[in-house]
């Protein structure tokens, strides 16, 4: 009786392997387990006729089972351990590490965006504070009281898109000054960053581009001040060695005018890129225009109440994609507007 016992136990061993030999799967290895060790498996059922032996046979039972249950163990984990490295195995022969890896896009800041920031932080550095203002104008404040009356041969300079009549898309940051002297007393240095909109679409102009207004209004403000205040501001976002040089112009709501010239960034100033090649940008001048500025016109003043004989004060407008397009060698105003992140991802 205990021999027989004992005899069919230790068959379970060779059953199991045997089985497992030809499973081909872990779930099938999982099946196995339960069917010989499982709770209510195999070695189970055997164990559980103990009950019938006599205390003189329990040992040797209780003892051949316990060595059949660790022998059936080691080969099972065997198995499953052989199984994983197999699957692995083949895993690997699709896994190709040389392969490129995928990489997650970056954001990045748009290249006027990055030079609107640069460009106001320099202003602020020095004092003056940002403003803003509705794109929608009248035409008061983008004309008239920036002494541009309505007749007047200047406003064909900006081809206006217009609302109405009297309403339009503001063709300049410059209503800024009239809204921030109409709001305001003196002393105050305002800096206005914005969108502006013209009637007109070519290789260098876009319906809409940015502007970046400046107005210092106090007592006592004269060109010199302009001029230092310009010159600083051209160093820094240009380079130290750049050269500024100041030439007379005209515009309707600055009495003198001028217009802001910087040495070529491309060039040099020498208006060449190499021995024989003439400088593209600068046209072989050596000089790029950059803004538009003046001291602010009396007529200006008169239009906003302020004192003409007791303030002076200077305004200057520039073009913020023209200044990128200077800073970072852009041939194309059109790449600001087209969205091609191979031209944007090169400003993360
Ligand atoms: N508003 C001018 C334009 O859009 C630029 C400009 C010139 C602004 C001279 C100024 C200035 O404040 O003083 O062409």
């Amino acid at each position: 009786m205990t021999n027989d016992i004992i005899g069919t136990l230790e068959s379970l061993v060779p059953e199991l392997t045997q089985a497992l030999g030809q499973a081909s799967s872990l779930d099938e290895v999982e099946a196995l387990r339960v069917r010989f060790l499982g709770r209510k498996g195999l070695l189970a059922e055997l164990m559980s006729g103990m009950a019938a032996l006599s205390p003189e046979e329990r040992p040797a039972v209780g003892k051949a089972a316990n060595t059949v249950k660790t022998a059936m163990t080691v080969v099972w984990e065997e198995r499953v351990q052989a199984l994983q490295s197999v699957m692995q195995d083949q895993a690997l022969e699709f896994f190709d590490p040389s392969a490129p890896s995928w990489r997650p896009d970056r954001g990045s800041l748009h290249p006027v965006t990055r030079v609107m920031r640069e460009v106001c932080s320099v202003f602020t550095g020095l004092g003056f504070e940002v403003v803003s203002g509705p794109e929608v104008e009248n035409d008061f404040t983008n004309f008239e009281a920036l002494n541009l009356p309505p007749e007047h041969p200047a406003r064909d300079m900006q081809d206006t898109l217009y609302i109405s009549d009297s309403i339009l898309l503001r063709t300049h940051t410059s209503p800024l000054q009239v809204r921030t002297m109409l709001a305001r007393k003196p002393p105050l240095g305002v800096i206005a960053p914005g969108k502006v909109y013209r009637r007109d679409s070519d290789i260098t102009h876009t319906p809409m581009f940015h502007q970046i207004e400046g107005l210092l209004v106090d007592t006592h403000v004269t060109m010199a001040d302009l001029r230092g205040i310009l010159t600083a501001f051209v160093q820094t976002v240009f380079g130290h060695d750049t050269k500024v040089r100041f030439r007379p112009s005209f515009f309707p709501f600055t009495e003198p005018s001028a217009e802001v010239d910087i040495s070529c960034v491309i060039c040099g100033g020498s208006g060449k890129t190499a021995p024989d090649t003439a400088c593209r940008v600068c046209k072989e001048t050596g000089w790029v225009e950059i803004l538009g500025c003046g001291m602010v016109d009396p007529a200006v003043f008169a239009k906003v109440g302020y004192d003409p004989d007791i303030y002076t004060g200077f305004a200057f407008g520039l073009g913020v994609e023209r200044i990128a397009m200077l800073k970072y060698g852009i041939g194309d105003l059109r790449m600001f507007f087209e969205n091609d992140l191979r031209f944007l991802g090169q400003f993360a």
